[in-house]
């Protein structure tokens, strides 16, 4: 089954609240959040101060996205704030080990983030721990860009170690996906779909989540 995950980020900043709750009654099952620090990424989104705001305003599970350098110093926080899992990039941790295990004994599902260039390699001795491997299919930074395609045979191919492995590991894409991209993406083997403006950019955000699950199952 695949899950929606609408992204904060194209969402009305003024009235978050009653934008989460309607991709929430939409049957959207996690809420991705995006957090950038215009240092990994070059733009400057949300911290823990929103997250935290937001927590008793929704019972989805918060998908805490982390695009920033050092995400060892923030991960507790997020975590105090209400995060539900912590997704922290493969480029931006030196020791990727102790990050993903420093998420886990803090009791939260943890994932990790792979930029479209990153080979899948990097996390090979890490794959076991994980809970979700997110593959963007943008460069991280902005919501609305296009969809890059040479990531589906990535998708594939992590699909099948996972298979191989007997691992339960969700695949999570980020990154264009939209009523044509979830059909790709999911064939391809991803089974968490992240989306920003197809999702709060529609007309009808709560149809969006529903068409967007349609087209993908
Ligand atoms: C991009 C973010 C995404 C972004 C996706 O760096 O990680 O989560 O919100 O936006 P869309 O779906 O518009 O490409
Ligand atoms: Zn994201």
């Amino acid at each position: 089954m695949v899950k929606i995950a609408p992204s904060i980020l194209s969402a009305d900043f003024a009235n978050l609240a009653s934008s989460v709750q309607v991709v929430e009654r939409a049957g959207a099952e996690y809420l991705h959040i995006d957090v950038m620090d215009g240092h990994f990424v070059p733009n400057i989104t949300i911290g823990p101060l929103i997250v935290k705001a937001l927590r008793p305003q929704s019972s989805m599970f918060f998908d805490v996205h982390l695009m920033i350098e050092n995400p060892d110093r923030y991960i507790e926080e997020f975590i105090k704030a209400g995060a539900d899992l912590v997704c922290v990039h493969a480029e931006a941790c030196t020791h990727l080990h102790r990050c993903v295990s420093q998420i886990k004994e803090a009791g939260v599902k943890v994932g990790v983030a792979l930029n479209p260039h990153t080979p899948l390699n990097i996390i090979e001795y890490v794959l076991p721990m994980l809970d979700l491997v997110l593959l963007m299919t943008v460069n991280p930074g902005f919501g609305g860009q296009k969809f890059i395609p040479e990531v589906i045979p990535k998708i594939k191919i992590l699909a099948n170690s996972i298979k191989e492995k007997g691992l339960s590991t969700e695949i999570q894409v980020d990154g264009g996906i939209n009523i044509e991209t979830a059909r790709l993406v999911t064939a391809a083997g991803a089974n968490v779909l992240v989306a920003g403006s197809a999702i709060f950019g529609a007309p009808d955000p709560a149809q969006a989540v529903i068409s967007i699950r349609a087209a993908a199952n």
